[in-house]
Order: C-alpha cells, then structure tokens, then sequence
C-alpha cells in the first residue's frame, strides 16, 4: 500500500479520489487551503487522509510544503495534481493579460512546481495523473479562454514529464467533461442553474466526484502500468454532441 499527494482534496474530485485511496487502503496526503474542511477530511478518513494546508497559487507555501515532506523523508507512491481554477469568464477579445495570471500561477506553473518537487520523492514506478479537462482540449467555450489554455498546457506538461521519466515515473492527463462539484456549480450560477444545464448533457446529467474517482485511482495503480503520457477524455460522451 502506498503514499499518495492529492491537491484540492477537500472538495469535488479531489475529495472523491482522496477519499477512495483510502478505501483502497493507501494513505493520503491531502492538499487544500480550507482548515475547517480539511480537519473534517482526516475525521471522514479515519486519519488515513493527513490535511496539508497551502495556497499552491503562491510559490513559497508550495516550497515551504515540499520542504516538509522531503525533511520528512516521504516516499510518494503517486500524485493527483487536481487543485485549479477556472478564473474569471470574459470575452477573449477584451480579457486584459491579468486574466491569465491567477489562472496559469495555480493550473500551470504550481502543477510544474509541484511535479518538480515531487519527481525526488516519488518511487520507481509510481503515477503522477494530472487534472486536465475536455475544456482546452475537445471543447473550446469562448469565455473560458484563460482556462482552456491553462489545461492546454497542463497536457502538455503531463506528456513532457512522461517523456523525460521513461516510464520510471508514469504521468497521464484526465480530461473530465462535467462533473458536479461546487466549482461547476459557480460557473453555471448556481447548483440549480448547472443541474438544468447538464439536463441537456448527452445523457442527461453530469457525473458525481464519486462515479469518476475510480478512473484516478486506477490510473495511479499498478494496474495502468502501461499507460503512459496520455490525456484520457471520461465525459459520459458529452463531447459526441
Ligand atoms: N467540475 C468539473 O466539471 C470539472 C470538469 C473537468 C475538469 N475539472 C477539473 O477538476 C479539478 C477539480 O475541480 P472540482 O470541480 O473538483 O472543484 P472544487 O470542488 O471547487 O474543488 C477544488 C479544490 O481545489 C482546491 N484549491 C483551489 N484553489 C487552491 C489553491 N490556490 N491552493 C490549494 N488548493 C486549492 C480547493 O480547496 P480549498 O478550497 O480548501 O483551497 C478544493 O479542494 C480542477 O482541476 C478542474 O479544472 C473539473
């Protein structure tokens, strides 16, 4: 049984797939910004989930967290690098620049930083899956441009690392369509309005963190050993239509 960093774990996805290692029977490094949510992921877990508390938008927390678990002596098993933001909608021809920052600081540049701090910590053989999304890579909203691109680049990561690490280490990208966490209901205005919304998915409705966690956990296993540098679309076959 092995050691897993999961980021933004105390909500959504990363909840889900944090939540599922565990039943799985692994520990679980929990990433997250909210104390209150992640003192009640260690309870939900039983302990088996270890609350870590950093904003990864800022580089010095991610160093200052990386920094403990390497004085720690962590041995990682594995990585879901998850936490992101969709930043603020807009129509591309007038977003400024800084609409891209906060984006690219968390989606892109704290997912490199935290791979790269990662990779010394990570034993042969174990998986890195990153969050990417069907936005920026099948679908392509126009007021989502910041984000798209981000996720864009996050596949683009994950595929450079896969590359580099030659199957010592194994990196493949999700690509989710939608999923009902707080994140989508904030976009769509509302849990009520995003449950109308996805009415019209391909088959009726979103899925839950729950029904897409298990593609996470397998491909953080053993199991997928032969996956390697893919970005994988799960979208109930949201993007047939
Ligand atoms: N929901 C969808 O439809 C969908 C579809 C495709 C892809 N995705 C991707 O799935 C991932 C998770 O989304 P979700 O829908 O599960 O969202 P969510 O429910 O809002 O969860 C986001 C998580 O990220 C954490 N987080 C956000 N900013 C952070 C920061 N600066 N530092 C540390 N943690 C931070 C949050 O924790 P705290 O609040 O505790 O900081 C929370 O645990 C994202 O990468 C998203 O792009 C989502």
């Amino acid at each position: 049984m092995g050691t897993f960093l999961v980021t933004g774990a105390t909500s959504g996805i990363g909840h889900a797939v944090a939540l599922r290692l565990t039943e799985e029977g692994h520990d679980v490094l929990g990433v997250g910004r909210d104390e209150t949510r992640g003192a009640a992921l260690e309870l939900e877990s039983d302990n088996t989930i270890t609350f870590l508390k950093c904003d990864l938008s800022q580089a010095d927390e991610v160093e200052a967290l990386m920094d403990r678990l390497e004085a720690d002596q962590v041995v990682l098993h594995g990585v879901f690098n998850n936490a992101a933001t969709f930043g603020r909608p807009g129509t591309p021809e007038r977003l400024p620049a800084s609409a891209f920052d906060e984006v690219f600081e968390l989606n892109v540049l704290a997912t490199n930083r935290l791979i790269q701090r990662a990779i010394p910590l990570l034993a042969t053989g174990s998986s890195v899956v990153n969050n990417a999304a069907i936005v920026g890579h099948v679908k392509f909203p126009p007021m989502l441009g910041p984000y798209a691109a981000s996720k864009a680049a996050v596949i683009a990561l994950t595929k450079t690392f896969a590359h580099r690490m030659k199957g010592k280490i194994r990196f493949n990208a999700v690509c989710f369509g939608p999923v009902d966490t707080p994140l989508s209901h904030k976009l769509y205005g509302g849990e009520a309005k995003f449950k109308d919304a996805m009415s019209h998915h391909f088959r009726g409705n979103a899925a839950s963190p729950e029904e897409v966690a298990p593609v996470v956990t397998f491909l953080l296993s053993d199991a997928s050993s032969y996956i390697n540098g893919q970005a994988i679309t799960i979208d109930g076959g949201y993007s047939l239509s």
